[in-house]
């Protein structure tokens, strides 16, 4: 599985920001294709589908009751405050600065299967 792997292409500035904008993220939740459980879900291909659908986790009904599809919308909304958006998520940790939640949502899209184009 290649999809996640970064050294197909050196990294640009950009790319750098996203990755260290994710490194906050990284403490609860891994990234690459099949990636482990942590305290949050592996977030591979979380961009663009369904929320709370990754396969073995355990996520909070609030969750699983939100009918919530991730995009850049509905992602920035969720990072900026998850408690506002889905109350009783199991997530607490907020994004206040935009250009930060933009830059873990370009990497998010990144970590998902049809990124390939990118
Ligand atoms: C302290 C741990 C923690 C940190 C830090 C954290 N999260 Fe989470 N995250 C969680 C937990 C726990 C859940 C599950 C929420 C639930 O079930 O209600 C979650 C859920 C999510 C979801 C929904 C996943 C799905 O499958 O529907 C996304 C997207 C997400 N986090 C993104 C992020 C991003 C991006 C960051 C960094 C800016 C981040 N999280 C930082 C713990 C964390």
């Amino acid at each position: 599985m290649g999809a996640c792997n970064r050294s197909h292409e050196p990294e640009d500035p950009e790319q750098r920001a996203q990755r260290l904008a994710f490194e906050v993220c990284a403490y609860c939740h891994t990234s690459s294709p099949g990636g482990i459980h942590k305290v949050g879900p592996n977030l591979y291909g979380a961009f663009g589908r369904q929320a709370a659908s990754a396969p073995g986790y355990d996520y909070s009904t609030a969750l699983r009751e939100s009918d919530l599809v991730w995009d850049e919308a509905t992602l920035d909304a969720f990072l900026r405050s998850p408690q506002t958006v889905v109350p009783d998520s199991k997530m607490v940790n907020a994004t206040v600065d935009p250009a930060r939640r933009a830059a873990v949502i370009a990497y998010l899209k990144q970590h998902a299967p049809d990124s390939s184009a990118r």
